[in-house]
Parts: structure tokens; C-alpha cells; sequence
């Protein structure tokens, strides 16, 4: 019997899920630490350089072959070569999906227990609280199961309509935020260091980061933009779409620092504080704010939705996977995948001081990670993963499905496309791929 697959119901559907699976912990937590550390405003700047030069055009490419082939990364693959090693770049996008989810559902777990530290006014201990063993773990698992539950609802149901009603609420919650934090008393200085670019900043490590980082933000090098493109219907405008997703991404990344560093400037906080950067400055800034405890509990219930639409994603590529390729049912599989996630991300929970083996873990060098094993994991699968599923992704886009079939896919719905197919075609056969590799290659010390 097949298994029907479901499409979403309206352009705007799609739009928004695909945006609320790339805004999330990504925007808010990750991106304004990534930028403390690596200098301020060059950094900024050369993040939207690469957000418009290579990560919209290369989502283009995974949105053109999911909907073409209306099929998962493996299956995509599959149909258009059959049988050949090409396969393992989907394997690695479904791979990807999971270890992505293992460590960031620990981390969207501490945003639901800091919805209750708010409730009970407490904005301190947050070294306390991530050391928990109990505490995390049961957070890690409750997320975990609020996302199956709603994935387990299917596409349209359930999440689409989740996407369209919360996203909205968020954005205005953040534009208050940004008003009441740049009026802060030496709020300008934060202003400066995140937007006033300082070019002696940039390194090859830098490059990197910014890197990873957009392809991190926009859910891209696993397959996900795939898998979202083959709900999309045939009439729909696949490039004004990507234009959305990667404007909304950016813009809300932007408003988070732009939180951010006012409020950790007036705090007089160092901005290198790496990734526990938001959950102390958020919290603080809440109680310093008048009425600042309602705020802080909307805060965080936004921030654990934000999440949420980007774990459902993360948790659909997999699932997608086994309901094409294996026909397995979509309700069952959907939590023996969550299931093994847990299982998969229990050491990234207990890594933040509730066990000293994996909170020293120090497999990796320390020029590339933190030696606690979530760190270890988001750089394996947040960083390195999506980079090198990227490269493989837009050679095989690029050279062996072919440029141009991919740009005729593009020009459905989007007559206007035949302008800019050449440069477009270009980008995605040389200029992507080779740009990557340099990165790749730069991670791994070649360039000294
Ligand atoms: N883009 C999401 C975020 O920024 C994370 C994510 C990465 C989701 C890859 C899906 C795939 O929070």
C-alpha cells in the first residue's frame, strides 16, 4: 500500500515552515555567541555576504531537486542514480538530521526549564541548573516528545499551522526588546562593536564560522530544504520563497544581537562568553526590566516554539526517510526515531558539568571545539557535517542531475527565473562547491 505523503496547503504554509525551522536556537543563541567570539561587526557583515552569495542560491538547489523528485535526500539521490555511492550524502543528510537534534533538543529543553525559572522569578544559577543531571535530561526528553507528538500529526496539520500562528507573536515580542534595550545606559557601545566592522578581525577561522553559521541558520547541507521542497506544489514560486526564508532568518539573527550586545554592554559582561552567552543575559535583563517577569516567561515560551518548529524539522528528515525508502508507517516510526535521538543525545545533556567524563571529553583539538561533548557535536554535525553535505549536495546538483535541469525546475512558477538561470547555473557548478572546499580544507590546518 503506498503511503500517502502530504503537500503543504498554501505558499504562505510552506513559507513559514521552512522559516520556522531555519529561525530558532540558531538565531537567538547561537548566532549572537558566534559573533562575540569571532570580533563583532566584520563578522556580521561577512555573514550576510555569505547568507546572499551562497546560502540562497545553494537552498535553491535542494528546493529544485526535492520538488522535482518529490522524495526524501536518499530517495532524491536514488532517482536520479540509481544504486550509485551518491546515496551517502543523503544517508549523511538523515545522519546529520539526527545529530543535530541530539544536541539541540538539550538545549531547547533548558529554554522550557527557563520558561518556570522566570515563572518563580529566579533569573540567576545558570551553572546550577545545566548541571542537573535529572533536571536536563527529563527537559531533553520532554522536547523530544512534544516534537514527535506534533510530527506524528503530519504536515499540513501539524506543522504548518503551528508555524503560522507563533512566528508572528515572536517577531513583535523581539522589535519591544530591541527598543527597550537600546535605550540602556551604555548601550552604544554594544552597538558599536556588533555593527562597526573591524577587518583586522577576519581569519581563515572566521570565515569558517560565518560559514557554518549560515548554513547552520537556513537548515541547509542535510537535505532538509529537499525534503520541505517536495511538500511544495508545482505552481508555487520557489525563488520569491527562498528570498523570504532567507530574509526572515536574517533579519530575526540581526534583532537578536541587536539585543544582545546593548544589554550585555550596559551590563559591562565580556561578549566572548561562548555558548551560555543568552541564558545569562536574557534572564538578567528580564529582571532588571520593569514588569520584566512577564516579559522574561514570553520570552522563553517564544524561544522554546522558535525551537520547536526547528526540531520538527530536524526530526522530519529522518522520518520522511524511513516513510519513503523503508514504507514504515509515519506514526510509528516517528517515535522510535525520537527515541534513539535521546539515546544519542543523553552525553550532550549530562555534558555541562553533571559528568566530568563528558564534560572533559577533549576528543577533538581545541582549536576546533570546546572539549564537553554537546560542543563536540555541534561541531561535528552543526558545523563540519553541513559544510562537507553541502559540497557533496551542489556537486551533485550541479554536475551529475545537471544545472540546467535544475534551473528549469526553478522556473516553474517563477517565469522571470530565465534572467538570472546563467549566473545562477554558474554559482552552483564552480563557485559554491570551490568556496566550500577552501573552508573545508582551511578547518583542517592546510593553510597554517
Ligand atoms: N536552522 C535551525 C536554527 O537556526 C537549526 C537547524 C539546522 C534546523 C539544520 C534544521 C536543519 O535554529
Amino acid at each position: 500500500m503506498a503511503v500517502s505523503r502530504g503537500e503543504w496547503s498554501s505558499k504562505t504554509g510552506f513559507i513559514l515552515a521552512a522559516a520556522g525551522s531555519a529561525i530558532g536556537l540558531g538565531n537567538i543563541w547561537r548566532f549572537p555567541y558566534v559573533v562575540g567570539e569571532n570580533g563583532g561587526g566584520a563578522f556580521v557583515l561577512m555573514y550576510i555576504v555569505f547568507v546572499i552569495a551562497i546560502g540562497l542560491p545553494y537552498m535553491l538547489a535542494e528546493l529544485a531537486l526535492g520538488r522535482s523528485v518529490q522524495s526524501n535526500p536518499v530517495g532524491s539521490i536514488h532517482a536520479i542514480r540509481p544504486g550509485s555511492a551518491w546515496k551517502s550524502a543523503g544517508y549523511l543528510g538523515v545522519l546529520t538530521g539526527v545529530g543535530i537534534l541530539s544536541f539541540y533538543g538539550v538545549i531547547a529543553g533548558w529554554t522550557v526549564g527557563y520558561i518556570y525559572k522566570m515563572m518563580i522569578g529566579e533569573a540567576g544559577g545558570f551553572g546550577e541548573f545545566i548541571s542537573d543531571p535529572w533536571l536536563v535530561s527529563f527537559l531533553f526528553a520532554l522536547f523530544l516528545c512534544i516534537t514527535a507528538l506534533i510530527v506524528h500529526g503530519g504536515i499540513s496539520n501539524g506543522i504548518e499551522r503551528w508555524s503560522k500562528i507563533l512566528m508572528p507573536v515572536f517577531f513583535i515580542l523581539l522589535i519591544g526588546l530591541i527598543i527597550y534595550t537600546i535605550t540602556l545606559d551604555g548601550a552604544a557601545k554594544g552597538l558599536t562593536f556588533y555593527l562597526k566592522p573591524d577587518f583586522s578581525k577576519i581569519t581563515g577561522r572566521t570565515a569558517l564560522a560565518a560559514l557554518g553559521q549560515a548554513f547552520f541558520s537556513l537548515s541547509l547541507g542535510m537535505g532538509l530544504m529537499i525534503t520541505y521542497g517536495s511538500y511544495v506544489s508545482k505552481k508555487e514560486n520557489l525563488i520569491s520563497s527562498a528570498v523570504y526564508i532567507a530574509f526572515f532568518d536574517t533579519l530575526i539573527a540581526i534583532m537578536a544581537g541587536l539585543i544582545i550586545f546593548p544589554a550585555l554592554f550596559a551590563m559591562g559582561k565580556s561578549p566572548a562568553a561562548g555558548p551560555t552567552l543568552v541564558f545569562v543575559v536574557f534572564p538578567e535583563l528580564f529582571a532588571s526590566m520593569p514588569g520584566g517577569f512577564v516579559v522574561g516567561i514570553f520570552f522563553f515560551i517564544l524561544l522554546s516554539v522558535a525551537a520547536l518548529t526547528s526540531t520538527i524539522s530536524l526530526l522530519e528528515v529522518p522520518v520522511a526517510f524511513m516513510v519513503d525508502q523503508h514504507k514504515v508507517n509515519r506514526k510509528s516510526i516517528v517515535w522510535i526515531v525520537a527515541f534513539v535521538t535521546f539515546i544519542i543525545g543523553l552525553p550532550s545533556a549530562l555534558s555541562q558539568g553533571a559528568s566530568d567524563l563528558f564534560s572533559n571529553f577533549g576528543w577533538l583539538p581545541e582549536r576546533l571545539s570546546s572539549p564537553d561533548f554537546l560542543s563536540h557535536m555541534s561541531f561535528i554535525f552543526g558545523d563540519f557535517s553541513l559544510g562537507f553535505g553541502a559540497l557533496l549536495l551542489s556537486i551533485f546538483i550541479g554536475w551529475i542531475w545537471g544545472a540546467d535541469k535544475a534551473a528549469a525546475e526553478l522556473t516553474l512558477g517563477a517565469e522571470k527565473f530565465t534572467l538570472t538561470k546563467k549566473a545562477w547555473m554558474i554559482m552552483i557548478r564552480f563557485l559554491i562547491p570551490l568556496i566550500i572546499f577552501v573552508i573545508l580544507l582551511n578547518l583542517f590546518g592546510i593553510f597554517g
